[in-house]
């Protein structure tokens, strides 16, 4: 196993510079050599450096990129697309939107040498549209790299092609589950598609695309430009290279912390100067809100895809969002399954009504008006979303709440024993998980 206590600065290595998001910034700092090196390589070199650095989906499910790419069917005559997902709308995810602010062009380097190693002469980006400032970010990027001639016809005299749209969203999360993107970016309502077909035979436009995070396409010009061995030196056995770790909440330096695969929480905590002061940790998000959540007892399982697996969650985005004893984890919950139901895309019913159930069943006990056989009920509404619904969405809505009852049932109950919120800061250790300090 390689190295995992130190940080590895590689994509946001620039972000500290002067105005890092300009062209000239980025190429006095090396940027676009990747491409250079990528045109004098074939096309299916570059996809086999991909496979081998091991580099997996940074935008949750943590799926191959490279095998990703290899599904796309060659010499079909078809036009090839390549979307990158900047829909980043998942409560606590926030690593896409600071790396496209400090340094769009890195994402930019990344979709052209993607894009010609699929052979994709149309590459989008799918950005969220909430956020102007980033839209603007990129869209001036892109101009920038048209104007160097990254981008457009016969690029630095290769004969490729490749034009790039920036397209923002309007601000639903469901478009960033990968089909309800492409029904959304060919102009139609949001929703998920039925698969197959998979969109690397039929995608946008019935075409065969990829789909990528904006983490893991920006990954792609530092393997380029390192090799694949450098990449997966970092991380663990089967969860290769650096990543962007996100904390958020009651940490006393939130921020981006970008590290190998397999680092803890405990080594994270250690660089983001701890649990905010006076206050310990009760429980914590690995991969965002559609993560189980984890509490004090897993402070050493290292944040990669398997262990996180193994102990019961996900790894997913790497949003740590971190939670003192000052919160009310039935609060929490009842928060973040109210966002499910607002984004549920009404597709499918045991979503559509299921979220709507869940948050009328936990309100009342949020109030303090439920009883011991509402936390049943609870979990059965979770039994008949899990697994039944369309897309990960519905599944995604069951998380926190199977997972809080796992960890925080006496919580729950001392809800209805109290007739409310029984919550007090100054006796919330009374609801901490054994061993609940940092
Ligand atoms: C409801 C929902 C929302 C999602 N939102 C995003 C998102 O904002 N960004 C993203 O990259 N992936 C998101 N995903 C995952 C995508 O469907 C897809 O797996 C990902 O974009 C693939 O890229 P990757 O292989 O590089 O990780 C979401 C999935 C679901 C079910
Ligand atoms: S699970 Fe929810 S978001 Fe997904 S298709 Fe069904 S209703 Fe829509």
């Amino acid at each position: 196993m390689a190295q995992i206590d130190t940080l590895t600065p590689v994509l946001s290595d620039g972000w500290d510079g002067d105005r890092p998001w300009t062209l000239e910034s980025y190429e006095q700092a090396g940027g676009y050599a990747a491409l250079k090196q990528a045109f004098g390589m074939a096309q299916d070199a570059v996809i086999d450096l991909v496979k081998e650095s091991g580099l997996r989906g940074r935008g949750g499910a943590g799926f191959p990129t490279g095998m990703k790419w290899g599904f796309i069917p060659q010499g079909d005559g078809k036009p090839h697309y390549l979307v990158v997902n900047a829909d980043e709308s998942e409560p606590g995810t926030c690593k896409d939107i600071p790396l496209m602010m400090a340094s769009p062009h890195t994402l930019v380097e990344g979709v052209i040498i993607s894009s010609y190693a699929i052979r994709a002469s149309h590459a989008f980006i799918y950005v969220r549209g909430e956020v102007l400032h980033v839209v603007r970010r990129l869209q001036r990027a892109v101009q920038e790299a048209y104007l160097a001639g990254h981008l457009g016809k016969d690029i630095h005299g290769t004969g490729y092609d490749l034009e790039l749209t920036v397209h923002a969203g309007a601000g639903a999360y469901i478009c960033g589950e990968e089909t309800a993107l492409l029904d959304s970016l060919e102009g139609r309502r949001g929703q998920p598609r039925l698969r197959p077909p998979f969109p690397a035979v039929a995608g946008l436009y019935a075409s065969p695309t990829v789909i990528n995070n904006v983490e893991s396409i920006a990954s792609v010009p530092s393997i380029v430009t390192n090799g694949a061995d450098w990449f997966s030196s970092m991380g663990t056995e089967k969860s290769k290279g650096m990543t962007l770790y996100s904390l958020s909440g009651h940490v006393a330096r939130p921020g981006q912390f970008e590290a190998p695969l397999g680092i803890t929480l405990r080594e994270l905590l250690d660089l983001a100067g701890g649990v905010r002061e006076g206050h310990e940790l009760k429980f914590w998000t690995p991969g965002g809100s559609s993560t189980p959540i984890l509490t004090a007892e897993h402070l050493d399982v290292p944040l990669d895809y398997e262990a996180v697996g193994a102990a019961g969650s996900m790894l997913g985005t790497k949003a740590l969002q971190i939670f003192d004893e000052t919160t009310c984890v039935v609060r929490a919950t009842l928060r973040w399954t109210e966002f499910y139901k607002h984004e549920s895309c009404g597709k499918c019913t045991p979503c559509r009504e299921g979220t709507w159930w869940l948050v009328q069943t936990l309100a009342r006990l949020e109030k303090g008006q439920g009883e011991e056989h509402d936390l049943e009920l609870l979990l059965d509404q979770c039994d008949n979303i899990l697994g039944r619904s369309f897309c990960a969405l519905g599944d995604g809505a069951t998380s926190p709440i199977t997972s809080s009852i796992q960890y925080f049932r006496d919580e729950y109950i001392a809800h209805f024993e109290q007739g409310g919120c029984p919550f007090d800061p100054a006796a919330s250790t009374l609801f901490a998980p054994e061993g609940a300090s940092v």
